[in-house]
């Protein structure tokens, strides 16, 4: 048997969408992907930040028609999509009280609703493909209880209740669903909160002291783990979380030795 040298780039082939693509978790996505040898478009609010080599179209994922016109452009210009990545979402804040029924209406409409645009306007060219994967940007807080994240909190847990329903329904059409539910990671969402703290610096220790790691997640390690679902070599991983969040959700480690 000879073993082959080089193997070809992991995403050769790959046409991908990726929304929220200009920043941070997706713009990483964007930039992997890229180097594993997929094709990709970024669908955001804005195209400024989307990595260059990627195509990008200006989408609010709350605008059903606007989703629609960047799905079909995108696939028009990589002649069909394989992976769609859902990862365009906004924080909230507060315990169940604090929020008023506007407040839950917008954020559920971007993280919940817009997967549901965004997947159902991309659904006939993953049942064209031979390598159909849809990967959506849970979070640590789909399944373990934070603080003060009632809101954000709901729609990350429905965000990944609908992606094992959506793997349900699509297994038998050869289009696997995941999602990866990432802990706290270093991006401009993080920052703008860091920023808002009244002392940041012992905010963000307070952060990185919750992940058994020591330290704040990378996009880019978020982004490997996106790589890996979306990839044609995962061919029986369907209906999975994949914790991306230094041990935070099933390690119970001994808080470090204080000197
Ligand atoms: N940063 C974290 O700690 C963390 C942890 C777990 C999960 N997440 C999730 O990761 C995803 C990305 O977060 P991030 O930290 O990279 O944030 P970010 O703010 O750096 O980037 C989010 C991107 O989404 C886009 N976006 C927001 N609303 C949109 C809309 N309505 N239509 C189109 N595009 C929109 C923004 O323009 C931006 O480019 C989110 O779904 C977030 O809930 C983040």
């Amino acid at each position: 048997m000879t073993v082959p040298t080089a193997l070809p780039p992991e995403l050769d082939g790959i046409r991908a969408i990726v929304t929220g693509g200009a920043s941070g978790i997706g713009a990483a996505v964007v930039t992997a992907m890229l180097a594993r040898g997929a094709r990709v478009v970024a669908i955001d609010r804005t195209s400024d930040g989307v990595p260059a080599g990627a195509g990008a179209e200006i989408a609010d994922v709350t605008d059903d028609g606007a989703v629609r016109r960047a799905v079909d452009a995108a696939a028009a210009a990589m002649g069909g999509i394989d992976v769609v990545v859902n990862n365009a979402g906004i924080g909230a804040q507060g315990t169940v009280a604090d929020n008023d029924d506007a407040e839950w209406l917008r954020v559920l409409d971007v993280n919940v609703l817009g997967i549901v645009r965004v997947t159902r306007a991309a659904l006939d060219h993953l049942r064209a493909s031979e390598h159909a994967a849809v990967v959506n940007t849970a979070s640590i807080a789909s399944w373990s209880g934070l603080p003060s994240r009632a809101l954000y909190s709901a729609s990350k847990g429905a965000v990944q209740a609908l992606t094992l329903a959506m793997a349900a329904d699509h297994v038998r059409e050869g289009i696997r669903v995941t999602c990866v539910n990432p802990g706290t990671v270093d991006t401009p969402w993080v920052g703008r909160l860091l920023d808002a703290a009244d002392d940041p610096a012992a905010e963000r220790a307070a952060l990185e002291a919750r992940q058994p790691t020591g330290k704040l997640v990378s996009p880019e390690a978020v982004a490997h783990a996106v790589c890996y679902l979306a990839s044609p070599l995962a061919t029986a991983t369907t209906g999975t979380a994949l914790a991306v969040d230094g041990g935070m959700h099933d390690l119970r480690v001994r808080p470090p030795q204080q000197p």
